[in-house]
């Protein structure tokens, strides 16, 4: 029997390549994503093991129905990954409470509630020998913050902190949560602030040591091994996949 997955966000950059690699890998995954177009055109591109689901996981409401819709079509779910996200940018002087809230809303909050959503179908792939898996998509600014993210930096903060409570919580249940935390990865959240001549306010990380930055594939990678036997004894953790950005500070000049 084929493996299930939801991916939220899925319908673009990370969330889109952690559903190409796991359907080329014969997974079932239902994907979540507030754009049904783009949605549309990932399933045209994926084929039939990709099932679009349309949620705006700013709302419990429409959390609570997509899942009901999924429960109704499979019985159990072998992993969950967040992917859905949000960037704004500005500072904190700056940013208006309508930015705040849905940075928080969707980044923060949504993520909870897809996992607390998604958890009586884990539990029921989840057994001792084959864990069920929460993968969460925290970020580098979780751990070292930059200026003009605040609230980006801050709601992933707390998307790894949620990661470390959900993994003590739910490990009697046999489901493992990580987080995983890239550097700059070229999607389309930051390639309107990173193209030449953008004057966004963004600062960018610039291109990490290793001379690059990050692809969705980099992070599907690593999705990939969460997923697999070999990370059977891994939980509660937040991994960085950033080519070592914030490993060392480099002074200027
Ligand atoms: N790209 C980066 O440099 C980077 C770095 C670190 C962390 N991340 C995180 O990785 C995740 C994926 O980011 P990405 O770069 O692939 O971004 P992206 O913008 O390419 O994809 C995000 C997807 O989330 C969907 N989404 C947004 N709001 C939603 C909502 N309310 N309900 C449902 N879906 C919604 C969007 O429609 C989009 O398809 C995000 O959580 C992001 O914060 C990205």
């Amino acid at each position: 029997m084929s493996k299930i997955a939801v991916v939220t966000g899925a319908a673009s950059g990370i969330g889109q390549g952690a559903a190409r690699r796991l359907t080329g890998e014969g997974w079932t995954v239902y994907g979540i994503d507030v754009a049904p177009d783009r949605l549309e055109a990932t399933r045209a591109s994926l084929g039939g093991n990709f099932r679009p689901v349309v949620c705006d996981i700013a709302s419990a409401d429409a959390i609570s129905a997509a899942f009901r819709e999924i429960g109704a079509a499979t019985a159990k779910l072998d992993a969950l990954i967040c992917c859905a996200g949000v960037l704004r940018v500005g500072s904190l002087e700056s940013m208006s409470v309508e930015d705040y809230d849905l940075v928080f809303n969707i980044n923060t909050r949504g993520t909870w509630l897809c996992a607390r959503a998604a958890l009586p179908l884990l539990r029921k792939a989840a057994s001792a020998e084959n864990p069920a898996r929460i993968v969460l998509l925290s970020s580098i600014a979780a751990l070292r913050p930059k200026i003009m993210s605040g609230a980006y930096a801050a709601s992933k903060a707390a998307v790894s902190q949620l990661t470390r409570v959900l993994a003590v919580e739910w490990a009697a249940s046999n489901v493992l949560v990580n987080a995983i935390a890239p550097g700059t990865v070229d999607t389309p959240m930051v390639r309107p602030h990173t193209q030449p001549g953008a004057n966004t306010g963004y600062k960018s990380s610039g291109i990490s040591p290793l001379g690059r930055v990050a692809q969705p594939d980099d992070i599907a990678d690593v999705i990939g091994f969460l997923l697999s036997p070999a990370a059977n004894y891994v939980t509660g953790t937040t991994i960085p996949v950033d080519g070592g950005t914030q490993a060392a500070f480099v002074p200027p000049g």
